[in-house]
């Protein structure tokens, strides 16, 4: 039997896109949630310096939980450092999640496709690789964003944003070109599906939103069949922040999500 939890990481809330997907999937192991919030947001980090943050943080964090395996739920760390976490870890399993470019590539009529992202995102050499080994056949945008991270974790956490303020962001997803029009735009950062009814509503034109939060849970699932059957813990699912104590907003959306933060749950019975 093996108890040990399924560790799932983000900068920020973004990660809990996947783990409302992996609930459906992967259940019968404890979760453990670690949001970067120190660090929060990860979009205009220098690449040199996020990696040796997240290789040090990993050190630490398998150290602590003893992970039965890592998702990165994070377009922006794992683009950057998945390759390197795997090889400074080498017993550990990681999920990784990157930009969904081959999908969109496929499925795309006008040929128009836009990748909407985090500024290092966007900057990462492994997306401009994703982009030259799928999207030969068709165009492809890639839109950098600063403030939709934020208006995304303000959204989740006080329940409201500016609806102006999301408009802006995606609008230079939106391209006319010989009378076609961009048909798909990849949401290539884990915290858009929480603003994606927000984007449908103040699109210029109906487009597909490609959200990988599904792939990337049965991702996680197909990797666990490989583990020793999951039980014997009985443990509770908590939520560790890099900051330490959370604010208030962050105590009640994780609860709302299965997780109790880590000082909660060390007074917990
Ligand atoms: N959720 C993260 C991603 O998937 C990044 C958000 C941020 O830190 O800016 O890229």
């Amino acid at each position: 039997m093996d108890a040990r939890p399924v560790l799932f990481f983000d900068s920020g809330i973004g990660g809990l896109s996947v783990v409302k997907e992996a609930r459906v999937l992967l259940s019968g192991r404890p979760y453990v949630y670690v949001a970067d919030d120190a660090a929060f947001p990860y979009g205009a980090w220098q690449e040199a310096a996020l990696l040796e943050r997240l290789v040090g943080l990993f050190a630490t964090l398998i150290a602590r939980y003893r992970p039965a395996m890592s998702v990165i739920a994070c377009n922006t760390a794992s683009t950057l450092a998945i390759a390197r976490l795997r090889e400074a870890f080498p017993g550990e399993t990681f999920v990784g999640t990157v930009p969904a470019i081959k999908p969109a590539a496929e499925r795309t009529r006008s040929g128009l496709v836009s990748v909407l992202a985090t500024p290092g995102t966007v900057r990462r050499q492994y997306t401009r690789d994703l982009i030259a080994a799928h999207g030969a056949r068709c165009h492809v945008r890639l839109v950098g964003s600063e403030n939709l991270a934020p208006l995304a974790e303000q959204y989740m956490r006080a329940g409201f944003v500016d609806e102006d303020a999301v408009a802006a962001e995606i609008a230079p997803c939106f391209v006319e070109r010989d009378g076609r029009r961009t048909d798909i735009v990849v949401l290539a950062c884990t915290h858009y599906p929480f603003l994606v009814n927000r984007m449908r509503k103040t699109a210029p034109w109906p487009v597909d939103w490609i959200d990988t939060s599904e792939a990337i849970a049965r991702r996680a699932l197909a990797l666990a069949a490989a583990l020793p059957a999951p039980g014997g813990g009985g443990g509770r699912d908590i939520a560790h922040f890099t900051s330490g104590r959370p604010a208030e907003g962050y105590r009640r959306l994780l609860a709302g999500f299965g997780f109790a933060a880590e000082d909660e749950a060390a007074d917990g019975p």
